[in-house]
């Protein structure tokens, strides 16, 4: 596996699985929010939460899709605590109700990750009139988590857990406007580049990050927010792009880099129920 194989100082290497990264870790009593589980990384990220006994919820867009993957996981793990709610992140109204509902629920929340995304969308707005991949990646993972703020906070204080709130970016936050975040041309389809507004939305999820764990050291509260490149894997994340959907298997393929979610899905479940992650915040 060449570099793949190197560990770094957390003994792990980019070649670890999610389940090896959770070895021995009891998440028992641990809820935790997964949002896009229907597919890909949240799928594997949601199987391997619930194998550590974390109650998992699965906040999906397709009820469908996401009841299918909690038959599967329950297949495999009888034992899984695990249930599926709605959530379209590209809608402020739906993210609302999520968040209302859960919240009405009563249950704790130690784990909330910020997973869901779309790529190189053409452009369309949301029913918000916001740029969708902004409105799906950032704006309504950013509402999400300050609505559900308080239920972390009065989690982990009744708990004394930690609570972690994880944000699934992309090495792509790199290739975005040359000028940044474009906060007054989010919208302005003119100069739209599929790829920069993609890069765009990952950059907001790790200042989204960055700005909340200061605020949360700043108020004393015990939450961490971190922010992660997941690495490249094989999903349905090139589901709009057919040139680096093709682009992308083909390098994979010819690198013989193991690049399947149960293979590669490491980094979220580190930094969401691993102990030794308190040492890299972000
Ligand atoms: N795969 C990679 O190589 C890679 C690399 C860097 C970063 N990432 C990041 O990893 C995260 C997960 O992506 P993935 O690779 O697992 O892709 P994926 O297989 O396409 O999964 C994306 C998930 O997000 C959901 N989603 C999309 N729009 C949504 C919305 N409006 N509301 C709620 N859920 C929505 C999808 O639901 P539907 O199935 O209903 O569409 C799906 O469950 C993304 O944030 C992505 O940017 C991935």
């Amino acid at each position: 596996m060449g570099i793949f194989s190197w560990k770094g100082p957390s003994g792990f290497s980019a070649s670890s699985t999610a389940e090896e990264v959770t070895h021995g870790i009891d998440g028992t009593g641990l809820t935790a929010i997964v949002t896009g589980a229907s597919s890909g990384l949240g799928q594997e990220t949601s199987r391997v939460l619930a194998l550590r006994g974390v109650h998992v919820v699965m906040a999906v867009r397709n009820m469908d899709a996401g009841n299918n993957v909690k038959e599967a996981i329950l297949k495999e793990i009888q034992s899984a605590k695990i249930d599926v709610m709605e959530l379209d992140l590209s809608s402020l109204a739906s993210v609302t109700k999520f968040a209302a509902d859960y919240n009405s629920k009563g249950l704790p929340l130690n784990i909330l990750i910020n997973n869901a995304g779309v790529m190189a969308t053409p452009f369309k707005l949301s029913q918000d009139n916001i740029e969708l991949q902004f409105a799906t990646n950032h704006i309504g993972h950013f509402l999400l988590t300050n609505l559900l703020l308080d239920t972390m906070k009065s989690t982990s204080q009744e708990s004394n857990e930690e609570g972690r709130i994880v944000n699934v970016s992309s090495l792509a936050h790199k290739y975005g406007y040359r000028e940044g975040i474009r906060f007054d041309k989010v919208d302005d389809t003119s100069r739209y580049n599929k790829y920069y507004a993609y890069g765009q939305s990952k950059l907001a999820n790790i200042l989204h990050a960055k700005e909340l764990t200061r605020r949360l050291k700043e108020e004393g509260v015990k939450i961490t927010a971190n922010s992660l490149h997941p690495g490249g894997i094989v999903t349905n994340i090139s589901r709009y792009d057919g040139l680096s959907n093709c682009k992308l298997r083909v390098c994979w393929v010819y690198l013989h880099v193991k690049q399947f979610p149960r293979e590669r899905l490491q980094h979220a479940l580190w930094h969401s129920i691993h102990s030794s992650s308190l040492a890299n915040p972000n």
